[in-house]
């Protein structure tokens, strides 16, 4: 196994889209950034050296990290952010992972911009589908026109009325034009009549889910985050913010130009005018002129962008390809968590007791797990301070709470208070609680959407793990027939479970690598408001199942300079 080694320099540039010019941060000046490009069982070693103004991190996402979470890059998770001029070295091994995962900054909003494919080939090149000619990253993403710093504050102020002016391929707009008419640049795939091309579809958007088709070709969904799939065949693919899905596409059509587009998919409520962001690319076969022989290039039929319901589908209709290392699935379990994704309202000044919250300017809406708001540690590493021995109460708990088991109809719409959600909903705190679970224990968890978040989907990532997604539903999840619907025999390994709209999605995973792990909802605007929690997992009884200490070039909180992003 080889070690790759690569270094990213983390700098500001000015771009200009639709006639006006915006600060974004990139890295090496690319858009999206670098490739990552390596075979199973490779150690990867990263030099980030942050020429930003502000504190950064990278995340490695998806990538498990096995022994190794001192290097997972999150944010005042596992590490105090690279100070400005600062730089730190990221270290890991990916072994038994295989296909498309991805990098992307884990401080502020950044990560729209600081972004980019990590690809894990199999050994030898033997994919167990036919061996593609090429394969090539097309990574959904969004163009701000705002500064992601400024956009950031915004958030964290309690505004959330800004928007993406369009979705990006491969950072390209491709589909408007600017103020003097000349369209915007198209992300262009070259391919030959005949040959097979790997897609690594990977969605970096703050705010979106995309749906993909490409204009006169049937995909093949054969992996998704890192792992194989049974293959699938489909005209469109929907990814959701962390996602990353694998497809074949054979160019088998008649030579000429089709265009591949990605739409968001909007919720339906309550904001149905939230335009709809789209970028169009362009597959251009071999041999054919400019013009397309004077033919009109081939549009895909998009579905409705507000109907949610082809991304329950697709998600739901992806099965496992049972390998027989990664494919055990717990059938027993220690650790049952149900829980309920929800929305709340806390303080604007931070008081527990004393704000009239009937007043929406005292007020501020904020998403919840279990009806706790996440408080996001902003002085210090939750890793170190667990590591160390001396858990800072200050910091953090270990009491992330467990749902009150009475029977609740989560998804009906009553639920909904009637008037501005700042003075109807109920008040919580920020706090951070976390889950602590012992080396080894068998950890099922059953997330549940609720109707006060009623127009979003919920893409939940777990760092450090991949976990089986054992069923998914629309409505309230009954803890009496629906494990009867579980699928023990070819679930899907995932990083990210897209928990439906209304609905409920089940999964399972062994906790066997130890260290600080955080789960949150992959929507940026939702991590800001508090869809998040950490697990602990404790060492097991052997030097070889306990986390080692930091490696020597791992920079301690102090000594980074903490700064705040
Ligand atoms: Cu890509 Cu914490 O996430």
């Amino acid at each position: 196994a080889a070690v790759v080694e690569h270094t990213f320099v983390v700098h500001e540039m000015n771009q200009t889209h639709l006639c006006n010019t915006t600060k974004i941060y990139v890295v090496n000046g690319q858009l999206p950034g670098p490739t990552i490009d390596v075979t199973d069982g490779d150690t990867v070693v990263v030099h980030v050296k942050n020429h930003l103004p502000h504190g950064l991190t990278i995340h490695w996402h998806g990538v498990r990290q096995i022994m190794s979470c001192w290097s997972d890059g999150a944010g005042f998770v596992t590490e105090c952010p690279i100070p400005p001029g600062g730089e730190h070295t990221y270290r890991f091994n990916v072994t038994g992972q295989v296909g498309t995962l991805w990098w992307h900054a884990h401080v502020t909003c950044l990560r729209a911009t600081v972004a980019g494919a990590l690809v894990i080939r199999p050994k030898g090149n033997k994919y167990p589908f036919p061996t593609p000619a090429k394969d090539v990253p097309i990574i959904i993403g969004e163009w701000w026109e705002l500064d992601l710093v400024e956009l950031d504050r915004r958030m964290h102020d309690g505004n959330f009325d800004d928007n993406p002016l369009s979705a990006t391929i491969n950072g390209k707009l491709g589909d408007l034009s600017n103020c003097s008419g000349v369209p915007e640049e198209s992300f262009v795939l070259d391919v030959a009549r005949g040959e097979t091309y790997l897609l690594r579809i990977i969605n970096t958007a703050l705010f979106s889910e995309y749906y993909f088709k490409v204009a006169g070709h049937t995909l093949t969904v054969v992996g998704a985050d890192g792992n194989y799939l049974t293959p699938y065949k489909t005209d469109m693919v929907t990814v959701a913010p962390g996602e990353a899905i694998d497809v074949l596409m054979v160019a088998d059509a008649k030579p000429a130009h089709y265009h591949m587009v990605a739409l968001a998919n909007q919720p339906p409520e309550p904001d149905p005018q939230i335009p709809g962001f789209v970028s169009r690319g362009l597959v251009r076969y071999a041999g054919v002129p400019n013009n397309n022989n004077g033919m009109p290039v081939p549009t895909p039929l998009m579905p409705n962008q507000h109907n949610t319901m082809p991304s329950f589908y697709f998600h739901n209709n992806l099965t496992g390809l049972a390998h027989p290392d990664r494919h055990r699935v717990p059938m027993h379990v220690d650790e049952r968590l149900f829980v309920t994704l929800g929305l709340g309202s806390i303080c604007r000044n931070g008081s527990k007791t004393s704000c009239k919250r009937r007043r929406s300017n005292e007020t501020i809406v904020v998403a919840t797990m279990n009806n706790v708001s996440f408080h996001h540690p902003t002085k210090a590493s939750l890793l170190e301070s667990y590591y160390d021995g001396k858990p800072n109460k200050t910091l953090y708990t270990e009491d992330f709470p467990d749902n009150p088991p009475h029977p609740y109809n989560y998804t009906d719409r009553a639920l909904i208070p009637p008037g501005p959600l700042e003075e109807a909903l109920e008040p919580t705190f920020k706090s951070t609680k976390l889950r602590r679970f012992k080396y080894n224990a068998s950890i099922e968890i059953v997330f549940q959407s609720t109707a006060l978040l009623q127009s979003d989907s919920n893409p939940m990532h777990l760092h450090g793990y991949d976990f089986f997604v054992l069923a998914q539903g629309i409505g309230n999840f009954n803890p009496r027939t629906d494990p009867k619907k579980f699928n023990y025999h070819n679930p899907q390994l995932r990083n990210t479970v897209q928990v439906p709209r209304t609905g409920w999605a089940a999964v399972r995973f062994i906790a066997d690598n130890p260290g600080v792990w955080y789960l949150h909802c992959h929507f940026e605007f939702h991590i800001i408001m508090g869809m998040a929690t950490a697990f602990i997992v404790e060492n097991g009884p052997t030097p070889e199942t306990s986390l080692p200490p930091p490696p020597p070039e791992f920079k301690r909180c102090g000594a980074n300079g903490l700064t705040r992003p």
